[in-house]
């Protein structure tokens, strides 16, 4: 059966599609983080990691949970901190749980990837980023094409910390620009020039860190189309390989914070929509590749060049050349991806410290992956990366009868019946105007969501 083609939606259309589905995950992981359960202690955790394959290709992570000044806008799990004692504290915390961690798992094994992110990763300054560096790579080793990449906030970069980082091997930096319109960097807490950033872009390639990210966000108090598409222009003179244009999820009852933002200056879902669809037009008439629901590269990137030959992946940091079967997440609040399941740390700063004085590991949450989790995983990384997806082919990789799906198809028949998602037989796929509403196709396969949800909040969750 293949449905028609139908007009492209327009952003009030996409809004009220998007609103019957409710709030819909951004889908780094599935389950999702909801779905983790408590643990009451770490002897799971402890289990999963002596049972962890050596040969795999690890992917490690390092949560750094401070910042100097609070955006209001902030989604992460961060906290300001002023002076240095906190960071010297979190430095010895971590040590000890990198070692602690990497003695439950196998010998030495191969690291195709290391993330700093936060919060602030920089604000440790280049010694502590140096004792981190040289703590993991006594346990772990490094591939010589191993990505070594950061956060990089340019309000908090000065050139001091280059020697460091070409120490640390870094070979890719994400810098948030987030919006360079000043009403909104004032409503958001986060006055930031164009120059800083091009400042910090300018050092990082004369050291000779090239693959340079910009986060750019879209939904933020007082932004409309043409303050966005200044944004984008901008952002584009500096030739970024990837762009990642986040929509600013409002959250205040998980982030208070957030309160701070004037909820009348908040855009709706329709001119939410118009802002996605501004920007990326002005970025992919600049000749970025589009990528999943809201990344950009260059056609020359491997981020683009892994997208076309279908072999991208998604994790916690978002899509990835990586396939990642393992990923070991260190820091308050860090999530860890094994063959196994999922497992967080605590959040507190204090509770995470707490545990490891007790030589414990600092796991809060843990959550197995069962048959019928993993093949709604695969479906779900498939739309979220590659737009489309062979139900069929993977129903029977997993050992399950596509039949499994009938339900979640049910649940799409009015998106399938309008073209917006496109179905021929157990394939489906995602039309260029639909691109959008790829979090809502996903949902259909969320076995954890309700299947009639209630009407969406303000805004969709982060
Ligand atoms: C983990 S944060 C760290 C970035 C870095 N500290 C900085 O501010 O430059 C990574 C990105 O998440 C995005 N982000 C943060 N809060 C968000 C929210 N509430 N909704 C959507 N995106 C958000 C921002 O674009 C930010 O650059
Ligand atoms: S956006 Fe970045 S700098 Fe701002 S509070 Fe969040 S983590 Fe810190």
């Amino acid at each position: 059966m293949m449905s028609h083609i139908a007009v492209p939606p327009d952003p009030a259309q996409l809004a009220a599609i998007a609103a019957t589905f409710g709030q819909v995950p951004r889908y780094t992981s599935y389950p999702t983080a909801p779905q983790f359960q408590a643990v009451a202690d770490d002897q799971n955790w402890r289990h999963w990691l002596a049972e962890l394959p050596a040969q795999a290709r690890y992917a490690l992570y390092i949560h750094v949970p401070f910042c100097r000044t609070m955006c209001w806008y902030c989604g992460c799990h961060t906290q300001v901190t002023k002076g240095d004692d906190a960071l010297q504290r979190y430095l010895e915390t971590l040590l000890r749980e990198i070692e602690l961690v990497a003695r439950q798992a196998p010998t030495r094994p191969r690291v195709g990837g290391l993330h700093f992110g936060g919060g602030t990763p920089t604000i440790l300054g280049g010694d502590r980023l140096l004792q981190i560096a040289a703590q993991l790579k006594q346990y772990f080793e490094f591939e010589t094409d191993a990505e070594i990449a950061i956060e990089i906030d340019p309000r908090r970069f000065s050139a001091d910390l280059l020697p460091a980082l070409t120490a640390l091997g870094v070979n890719r930096v994400s810098l948030g620009m987030q919006s360079l319109d000043s009403h909104v960097q004032v409503a958001i807490n986060r006055e930031q020039t164009y120059a800083m950033a091009a400042q910090t872009v300018s050092d990082l390639r004369q050291a000779g860190i090239t693959a340079i990210n910009l986060d750019l966000l879209y939904g933020l108090p007082y932004q409309t189309v043409d303050s966005i598409v200044d944004t984008v222009s901008r952002s584009l003179q500096l030739k970024p390989d990837r762009i990642a244009l986040f929509g600013y999820a409002h959250v205040p009852w998980m982030k208070p914070h957030q309160s701070r933002i004037e909820a009348a200056a908040l855009p709706d879902a329709a001119a939410r929509f118009a802002q996605e669809a501004a920007a990326a037009a002005t970025i992919t008439a600049a000749g970025y590749r589009r990528i999943g629901l809201d990344h950009f590269a260059k056609a020359d990137d491997p981020l683009a060049q892994k997208a076309a030959a279908g072999d991208l992946h998604r994790n916690f940091q978002g899509y990835t050349t990586e396939a990642g079967d393992v990923l070991l997440g260190f820091g308050p609040s860090a999530i860890s991806t094994l063959p196994q399941g999922y497992a967080q740390n605590k959040a507190s700063v204090v509770d995470w410290r707490r545990a490891m004085q007790s030589r414990t590991l600092p796991v809060a949450r843990m959550r197995a992956v069962g048959v019928d989790d993993r093949l709604r995983r695969a479906v779900i990384e498939a739309l979220m990366c590659h737009l489309g997806v062979n139900l069929a082919r993977l129903a029977i990789r997993h050992g399950l009868a596509p039949s499994v799906f009938e339900a979640d198809l049910e649940q799409l028949e009015p998106l399938i019946e309008r073209g917006l998602v496109q179905r021929n037989g157990y394939n489906l796929t995602i039309p260029e105007p639909s691109r959008p509403l790829v979090r809502q196709v996903c949902a259909a396969f969320d076995r954890y969501l309700p299947r009639n949800p209630s009407p969406a909040k303000p805004s969709t969750v982060w």
